[in-house]
């Protein structure tokens, strides 16, 4: 990382205010194809990490049973739950948590994110991945800046003073060495994407005694 939590976490805390308002088209394509990607059932809970003013937990909420965001900038987060109130959504629930240490412990069926992780290093993206894989979503849906090519900071949505995103392949073999499968690919910029990583559920199921033959 490149700027500590704090850093990070004071920067969104002054960009909450205008952050709905300051996002560019590839953002909201981004943004978008996680809402799709995800597609929640009645039944299952969401935890969405970097949760931000909530465009993702929001969008989900109404077709979960709950979501759970989490972030570092309780500026961002204040943001995200006077939404919530505005938009009469009972199930969703923000607080504090990082990649790392998500804070939470309950029942997960998908992870989602969008425009976060790409503050983590490749090994803390790593660290994340396997963290989130230990809380056995179904699956993780990840939207972000990452590299389709090479790495050019004369385009948008990479500063390197902040950002440290991750090339395609790297996030591939993160998802993939914790026992995910990547099942979509999608290539919003080339320096913007997002990734569905699925677990088949006999990963997750308690494996169940082979038939003896009479
Ligand atoms: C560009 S915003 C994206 C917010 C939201 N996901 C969206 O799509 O609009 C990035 C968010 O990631 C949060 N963030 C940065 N580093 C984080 C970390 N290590 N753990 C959790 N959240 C983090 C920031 O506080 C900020 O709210």
């Amino acid at each position: 990382m490149k700027k500590s939590l704090e850093d990070h976490a004071a920067r969104f805390d002054e960009l909450a205010g205008e952050y709905d308002e300051s996002n560019a088209d590839e953002y909201r394509a981004c943004a978008n194809l996680v809402i799709e990607h995800a597609a929640p059932a009645a039944d299952e809970v969401v935890l969405d990490l970097g949760t931000g003013t909530g465009a993702i937990a929001l969008a989900l909420a109404p077709d979960a049973t709950r979501v759970v965001g989490r972030d570092i900038s309780d500026g961002m987060m204040e943001r995200a739950a006077e939404k919530a109130t505005e938009q009469g959504l009972e199930n969703v629930a923000f607080d504090y948590g990082t990649f790392r240490d998500p804070a939470y412990d309950g029942p997960v069926d998908i992870v989602t994110s969008n425009f976060a992780m790409h503050h983590l290093s490749d090994t803390e993206k790593r660290e994340a991945i396997a963290v989130i894989a230990e809380l056995e979503p179904r699956k993780f849906v990840l939207g972000d800046v990452m590299f389709f090519g090479e790495p050019d900071p004369d385009e948008p949505f990479y500063s390197p003073a902040v950002d440290d995103p991750a090339t395609v392949g790297l996030l591939a073999d993160a998802f993939t060495d914790v026992g995910f499968s990547l099942t979509a690919v999608e290539r919003v910029h080339d320096q913007v994407g997002v990734l569905v990583a699925e677990r088949s559920p006999s990963d997750s199921a308690t494996p169940t005694k082979p038939a003896q033959d009479e």
